[in-house]
């Protein structure tokens, strides 16, 4: 079985590694050797192992009938989408690690490999090495998932955990997770909670059969957590983390990705560093969570290498996941229902006025109060903190 990688950066690299280093244990499961024949990528690599696989232009891989399977490590969404397709098009079955190609194209390149009778599959492209994809698309097809909550970005979860730890403010360690090479250069993606954002738009398009569109859902990232809100999540016995989340509303689903304040009965409370964490309820399994690396060249390439196990088992038949380019409405994020953590300069009695039954934090700090309001709705909770004012920071218990 003859492969083409599409961009040898890290994780395209590390696909070749684990097809290197495990190439008898896979020969052996698949009844067949998967074998690299080319490499599309603009730089020159002389050292490599490969060196002679690599070309530079797509439509090379395009014309060889004998490549059944295509590996998408390039990122981004042009002209990963443009090269995808082609090859899906060409009767050629794709795995991607790629989110972003996979949260904006994902419904119509489904579409496409189903005319074609291949397949597109895309393991590695939420949670990394964990296998939510195939958990949610082939074992638990005989649940109806209710809720998902997820940490999936171990950028965030890293700097976070860290946060927690040594009362590190966000800036200190934002410098601190760059210098290990864990946050980008622009960290904005993982920093303002997008990229968490298009993996929770894959899994619920999943569990929904419809298409998220990833701008419907309300996103907010971990840039305003200070080391103070740590201090009074402590005090009241719990955690925050970044949790992209999903539950099912009617129909539909309520999405939102946001800092949480977490209890220690929370699964999610004891995932910490840079690994990731997905929690799945259903209606007949109950609760399940799936743990693990998140990211890292070999857990991801390892996601991939499964994917290509699975295409080539499949190849000439499209096997359904049901993932329809059909766009569902999500539930209105102004009626979700939470507690709140609220910092305020307002006065208490003021606070007593707008908010009935708050319970207070006590950590005595000066011009400032915190405290946790009642359930209501988003709207309602909007309405009274603008009606309170002075707000420092507020966040969503769960
Ligand atoms: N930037 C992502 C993270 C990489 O930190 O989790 C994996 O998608």
């Amino acid at each position: 079985m003859k492969v083409a990688i599409m961009g040898y950066g890290t994780i395209g690299s590390g696909v070749a590694k684990v097809l290197d280093t495990n190439k008898d244990i896979i020969s052996e499961r698949l009844g067949e050797a998967i074998e690299i024949k080319y490499i599309l990528d603009l730089r020159d690599f002389p050292d490599d192992p490969h060196a002679d696989c690599f070309v530079k232009d797509y439509m090379d891989i395009v014309k060889d009938e004998e490549i059944k399977l295509v590996v998408e490590t390039m990122g981004g969404v042009e002209p990963a989408f443009t090269f995808v397709k082609a090859m899906l098009e060409s009767g050629k079955s794709v795995t991607t690690s790629n989110k972003a190609l996979v949260a904006d194209k994902g419904a119509e390149l489904m579409k496409v490999a189903k005319d074609h009778d291949v397949n597109f599959v895309f393991e590695a492209a939420v949670g990394g090495g964990i296998p939510i994809i195939r958990t949610i698309t082939a074992c638990l097809t005989g649940d109806v998932i209710e809720e998902i909550a997820a940490i999936c970005n171990g950028t965030t979860n890293y700097m976070l955990t860290n946060m927690e730890q040594y009362g590190s403010d966000y800036a200190e360690i934002l410098a601190e997770a760059q210098a290990l090479g864990y946050a980008e250069k622009d960290p904005t993606a993982d920093v303002e909670g997008y990229d968490s954002c298009r993996k929770i738009a894959i899994l619920t398009s999943l569990v929904t059969g419809k298409n998220v569109d990833f701008n419907d859902i309300p996103t907010e990232g971990i840039s305003k957590i200070s080391a103070t809100d740590f201090k009074y999540a402590k005090s009241l016995g719990r955690s925050i983390k970044l949790i992209a989340r999903s539950v099912k509303v009617g129909d539909t689903y309520a999405c939102r990705v946001a800092p949480y304040m977490v209890k220690p009965d929370n699964m999610l409370y004891h995932v910490s560093g840079v690994m990731n964490a997905v929690s799945l309820k259903g209606n007949m399994l109950g609760e399940s969570m799936y743990y693990g690396a998140g990211a890292g060249a070999l857990p991801t390439a390892s996601a991939v290498v499964g994917d290509l196990v699975f295409l080539a088992r499949n190849v000439s038949k499209h096997v359904r996941i049901g993932w329809a380019n059909e766009k569902i409405e999500l539930a209105s994020p102004e009626e979700e229902r939470f507690r709140y953590f609220v910092r305020t300069s307002a006065l208490q009695s003021n606070i007593e006025n707008e908010f009935e039954n708050a319970e207070y934090a006590s950590l005595d700090l000066d011009d400032e109060v915190g405290f946790i309001t009642p359930e209501m709705s988003e709207s309602e909770f909007n309405e009274r903190i603008a009606a309170l004012g002075g707000i420092i920071s507020v966040i969503r218990l769960y």
